[in-house]
This record gives structure tokens, sequence and C-alpha cells, in this order.
């Protein structure tokens, strides 16, 4: 349709220019030639006829003269001739000379230079010459030349223009159509090169001269505001629900099914007292995916954990899950006991936890570890490839037990889109680099299109970290990452939970669950309650917590018999040396200040350090008057949300460290420095006396929060990312032809 109108517009305007100016012009100029070149020719004929004439006029024979004049006009332009001699009125003229021009008509031809006298046979040329004698004018020659070739001539000339005009104008057409292709596909190609930040570039022999990169850059900057802008107000007016979660899915990346990679399995099956029994893991990362995946379907790989995990898959080792209404598919991997040590005590949690977690216990590196690490990540890229439908699968690869497998899932699946999400912190270059194989985790979270942080501070630490120890492009602007092929975006998604949360069980009203738990444990209606729910690790600033229960009982001893604090604690990690003395110190320290302030039936610490049913965790929440997170170094910290999905009645007072993610978001929690055990203690303090309006606007405020920005939006940000991202690789290869369905926004 375009192509049409480039070729139509150029040749209409071809054939109007021809009838409203070119033919007039032709016409014009061609008299104008004619009647010159007839002018000309009389001159001549008069000239040559000068002296006979004069001759025959001198011997007065009007016959021979006659003859003479006969004899001139043979030759077939010259139509007639006559001539006039002074006084006479009638002239001496060939049978063809014009009736209508007698010789007193000749004085307007002779003097106003006019040439053209219209006849029944078409348009004379009339050319009057004086004849001179020797002493006296003898009379006037009259030339008459047929005028009607100028017409042919005029007419042929046209038809020349004509057919000239029509060349010409499908010649521009064309001319048109074809710069206006190249010039569009030179457009797309150089717009598409600026993307890739290598067009516009000059080369000068070898070498390539970056002449216009900032401009590339600038529209890259461009392109993604506008992209950012788009998306967060998109998001924003996105109500973020698995419905919302399954759209994007569906409209965004073409019904793909996602790939989720974790070590920990969402749901596992261990023997208990003779039958087998379904655990939900304590884990954050578990929290945030598993209604991710209820939302999306798709496969889950994880490390099958569980006692009785192997009698519950198919022959290809996979489950349905959630049982009894399954949603989605768990493909279980088999670590052998030493795959296990290497891979997740050893190099996972002896060195990268406490590498990552600044809580001063140093990182274990081992050369057998790293080779166990490097064995399992390719285990579980092979599975990945095996649970592949498409060329170009979404995977989203979980924490830091999997740094090498982005990269190689990139060698075996060049088209994936592979959104890496690192859960716990990333610490400065400095502490990174007591890491051996620090560059070799860098490139494999490299082969990541997407690897996201909790906080902006971690993801700049990232970058940092890849500045001081690869040689790699960093784009501080675009946050992004150029190593050895695609780049990847650094981004931060801060993680949150599903909103209303599954465990929350609405039915009964907080004051029958605050007496009803307060009973189980002997406890009287009004005991205040605080509250702590970890895994039990020492980056969780459980020891700092008590001794900030202590030094609360020390400032203020009303407190005493009036206010406990119960301490959920999972085990975990528990072959780990670290974890064992971690957990001998918790329950030495619950003892000893247990001891110091405990009377008869009354400990101000309760510590339950066994595993725990999500629904029977809320319960606790809903029971507290506080809770508790005060981690060392923690990469967002999702019981603080918990707690906060859990308060249906706006009520209770969260105490949050500085040093977990979820401060940066929470700023209406009390927030701590962990290490400053006063501080916590007046923190404690001024969460139980806290009026129930405060609480209520605190609360209210923070529950807005998570209800906002829940899991479903976390997820959903990182798939329209991963979509967006998708769309630009088409744009870089047109070649695949394939698009996304729709595109709501
Ligand atoms: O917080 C980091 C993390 O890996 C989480 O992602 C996960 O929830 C938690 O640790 C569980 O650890 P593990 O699986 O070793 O018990």
């Amino acid at each position: 349709m375009r192509l049409s109108l480039r070729f139509i517009i150029p040749l209409g305007l071809a054939l109007a220019a021809i009838a409203y100016i070119v033919v007039p012009l032709v016409d014009q100029f061609t008299l104008k030639w004619a009647v010159r070149d007839l002018d000309g020719r009389s001159a001549l004929v008069a000239n040559a006829i000068q002296e006979p004439l004069q001759e025959y006029l001198r011997t007065g024979s009007r016959n021979k003269t006659l003859a003479f004049f006969n004899k001139i006009i043979q030759d077939e332009r010259l139509f007639g001739l006559g001539f006039c001699q002074s006084g006479q009125a009638q002239p001496i003229a060939t049978r063809t000379y014009p009736n209508n021009l007698g010789c007193q008509d000749l004085g307007h031809f002779l003097n106003q230079n006019e040439h053209v006298l219209p006849s029944p046979q078409g348009p004379l040329h009339i050319s009057v010459k004086p004849i001179k004698g020797d002493e006296a004018n003898l009379g006037l020659l009259v030339l008459v030349q047929d005028m009607s070739f100028i017409q042919h001539r005029g007419e042929e000339t046209k038809r020349y223009v004509f057919y000239f005009f029509i060349v010409l104008g499908t010649i521009i057409s064309m001319i048109t159509v074809t710069i206006a292709q190249l010039s569009w596909r030179g457009w797309t190609q150089g717009m598409r090169a600026l993307l890739r930040g290598e067009g516009l570039v000059r080369p000068i022999g070898q070498i390539k001269v970056p002449e216009l990169r900032p401009i590339a850059r600038d529209l890259r900057t461009l392109l993604r505001d506008l992209e950012a802008e788009f998306h967060s107000r998109d998001e924003g007016q996105i109500t973020w629900t698995p419905e919302a979660l399954r759209a994007i899915l569906r409209g965004e990346l073409r019904g793909e099914n996602i790939l989720v990679v974790s070590n920990r399995e969402p749901y596992v099956h261990a023997h208990r007292d003779g039958r087998i029994e379904v655990q939900r893991p304590t884990s954050g990362l578990v929290t945030a995916l598993e209604p991710i995946m209820r939302a999306c379907s798709g496969t889950w790989i994880a490390h099958g954990s569980g006692s009785a995990d192997k009698e519950t898959v198919d022959r290809h080792d996979r489950v349905g899950v959630p049982p009894g209404k399954p949603a989605y598919q768990i493909r279980r991997i088999w670590l052998s006991p030493e795959e296990e040590m290497g891979y997740y005590y050893g190099f996972a949690n002896e060195g990268l936890w406490p590498l990552c977690h600044i809580a001063h216990v140093p990182p274990t590196f081992r050369t057998s570890d790293w080779q166990k690490y490097i064995e399992v990540n390719r285990k579980f890229a092979n599975a990945v490839a095996e649970e592949t439908k498409t060329k170009d699968p979404i995977i989203l690869v979980q924490d830091y037990h999997f740094a090498l497998l982005p990269r190689m899932i990139q060698d075996r699946l060049p088209e994936a889109t592979i959104i890496t999400f690192w859960h716990i912190p990333w610490p400065n270059p400095e502490t990174f680099s007591i890491c051996p194989w620090g560059p070799e985790l860098l490139d494999g979270l490299l082969g990541s299109s997407i690897l996201g942080f909790h906080t902006q501070f971690h993801c700049n630490n990232f970058l940092d970290t890849v500045d001081r120890l690869l040689e790699a492009r960093v784009d501080r602007e675009t946050f992004s990452v150029s190593y050895g092929g695609k780049p990847t975006a650094i981004k931060r998604y801060p993680i949150s939970i599903e909103w209303p949360p599954a465990s929350a069980t609405p039915a009964d009203s907080s004051g029958d669950r605050r007496a009803m738990l307060r009973k189980r444990h002997g406890l009287a209606p009004d005991h205040a309650l605080g509250v702590g729910v970890d895994r039990m690790d020492y980056t969780k600033g459980i020891l700092e917590r008590f001794l900030a229960v202590e030094r609360l009982l020390e400032l203020e001893p009303g407190w005493i018999g009036k206010f406990s604090f119960i301490q959920i604690a999972a085990p975990t990690r528990s072959s780990i040396r670290r974890y064992q003395d971690f957990e001998k110190d918790m329950r030495a320290m619950a003892d000893r200040i247990n001891g110091r302030f405990g009377t008869g039936n009354y400990s101000p610490i309760i510590l339950k350090a066994e595993y725990h049913e999500p629904t029977e965790i809320y319960e606790y929440y809903r029971a507290a008057d506080l809770c508790c997170v005060t981690s060392l170094h923690d990469g967002m910290n999702l019981v603080a949300k918990e707690f906060i999905a859990s308060r249906q009645d706006e009520m209770g007072v969260l105490i949050l460290s500085q040093f977990a993610g979820a401060s940066r978001e929470l700023p209406e929690a009390l927030i701590v420095n962990p290490y400053d055990i006063d501080q916590c203690a007046v923190a404690l303090h001024a969460a139980l006396t806290m009026p129930a309006a405060e609480q209520r606007d605190r609360m209210r405020l923070m529950r807005s929060l998570v209800r906002e920005f829940n899991v479903y939006r976390w997820a959903g940000r990182m798939l329209l990312d991963a979509a967006s991202m998708r769309k630009r690789g088409h744009l870089r290869h047109p070649s695949d032809k394939r698009q996304p369905q729709a595109d709501p926004g």
C-alpha cells in the first residue's frame, strides 16, 4: 500500500506537469522556433530571387514574372509568391497566393513584424521583402510559406515529450520507491545497530571509530526510560494477583511455561511414624516462589532431599504438586551424599553463605567442594535441557547454589531467557575477592539475561565486583554488564509474599487467638508476647535478640513475669559444625537468661527449636504483641512481611534490623541495629508500650505496602522485563518471526 503510493504520487505529478505546463510551453516554443526558421528561409529566398526578379520587372513582362514565380514555388514549403508593384492594388501572384492578402494589407506584415495569416488551409507564414531598383523601390515581394508542418512537428514533439515525461516519471517513481526502501531499511538497520550499541561506527582502515556511540547510548537510555516509565505506570495499574501473572505469561510471553531451578524443593516427602508425610520447608525462597508456580504452572527443578522423595516420583523423577491439587511439576534431582556434602554444605553454605553475609563467620573454601559445586551445577543444567520444551524457554534460576548454572544453560540454550535471582546479600569487591573462584562465579552469573537482587545496594556491590575482577564492559547508566556475549541486566526486585497469604485463616477473632495461644503455653491472657521466626542460622541475630530481652528485663524489671519472647527456630544445615555450635550457643543463652529471670512457670525466653507448619507460625504471629527480625545481614527477610500480612487486626509492632533488605521498604517498623543491644532493648520496651492508635497507623502503612508490592508483582516485574528483553531480541534478530500474541502493555 505504502509502496504503491510512493510509486503513483510521482507519476501523477509528472502527468499533471505534462498537461498544464509542458504542452503549452512546447506549442509556444515550437511556433517561435518555426517562425524564426521561416523568417530566415524567406530572407534567403528573397535574396536569391532578387536579381532575376529585377530583370523580369525591367523587361516589364508580367507573364514571365509569373512563370518565374511558379517555378520557384515548386519547393514544397514555399506555398505562394506575390509581388506588389508600387502603386498597384493587385499583386502579380501565383495561384496559391491567399485571396485575402491584397497589396494594401502588406504594411501590417512589413511594419509590425507579424508573420502568421490564418487561412482555410491552415496558418500561413507571410514574409514581405522590399525589392529595390537602381534608383527607387520596385515593390514588395511577398513570400507565403505553409505552416502546417509546424503543427505536425508540434504534435510530434508533444508526443515525444509526453513519452519522455512518462518514462521520466516512471524512473523518478522507481528511484523514489527504491530510495525510500533503502533509507527505511537503512534506518531500521541503523536503529537495530544503535540498539546493539554498534551502529554508526565509522570504519577507518581496520579501526572502527565509535563516532556516535554517545547518541546510541542516549537512545538506548531513552528507550529504557520510556519502557521503565511505561512499566511502572502499567505496574501500578495492575492488581497483582495470580490471574494478572497468568495474563502476563499468556500475553507477553506467548503462554510460555516457566522453569524454576532451586536447591530447595517446595514440597518434601518424608517418612514419619511409618507413613509418608508432606512437609513445606522453612525457606523464604519457597515462600515466594511457590505461589508463583501455582499460578503459572511449569516445572520446578530441585534437589530431592526428602527421605520418601524417591518413592513419590514417576519414572521421569517428576511429581505433581501441591498434593491433591496438582498445579505444577517438581522434577527431583538426586544428589549423592558426597555431592550434597561438597556442593550444598561445603561450597554453598560454608563458603558462599558466610562470604555474602557479613556475620563474622569466616568462609571456608575447599577445592573438593568447588569441584562438587561444578558437578552439581552441571547436573542441574542437564536437567534444564531435558525439561525444556522450546529452544527459548524462560528459566528462573534461584540463589547462590547455582552461580555457574546460567552460563551452562546459555551455552546449551543460547536463546533461553535466564532470570537469575540472588536471594542473599552481595558483598563488596574486597570481601568477594576472598573466594578463590570469584571470576568463575561471576562468569557463570553473567550467563543470565537478568540478574536480580533485593536492594540497589547489592546491585551496586555486584557491579563494583565485576568491575574489579573481570575485564567486562560495565554500564552504570543502564546497569548492565557485557561479558563474553549477551549483556546481563542487573536489576533490583524486592521479593515479597503472596497477598492474601494462603496460611491466613481469618475465621476466629484476634482476641480468641491471643487467648488460646497463651493458654497453650500456660500464660495469663494479658501476658505480653514477642515472637521471632527463623531458621536456626547465625545470620539471623537470634543471640543478639536474646541479649536484648535480657537487657530489657534489666532496664525495665516491671516486665519480668509479664513478658516472654517465643523463638521459633527451624533446624537447618545441621551437618555443618558452625550450625551445630550455633544451636548449642542459642540453647545455652536461652537457658542462662531463663535461669536469671525465670520463676516457677515463667520463662522470659520460650525456645521452640523445631519445624512448624506455616499455619502454626501464623498463629504465633497473630497472638504476639511484637515480632523481632534482627538479622545481622539479610537479603530481604520475608518473616517481616509475613508478620505484617498476618495482622488483619492492624495491631502488633515490628522490630526490624537495619541490615535486612526489608528495612528499605518498611520504615514504619522500629528499625534497630541488632548489634546495639541497648537500642534493641529500648525498642522492645517501646513496642510493648506503644499506644494502639500508633500501632494501627504503622501497621496500616506497612500492610498497604506489602499488599501492593506482593510476590506476584515481584515475579510479574521480572517477567515483564524478560518479555521486553525478548522483544528487543527479536528486533535485533528479525529472522525469528515469532512475536508475542498480544501486548497488554
Ligand atoms: O535466604 C537464603 C536461602 O537460600 C533462601 O533462599 C532459602 O529460603 C533459605 O536460604 C533456606 O536455606 P536452606 O535451603 O539451606 O535451608
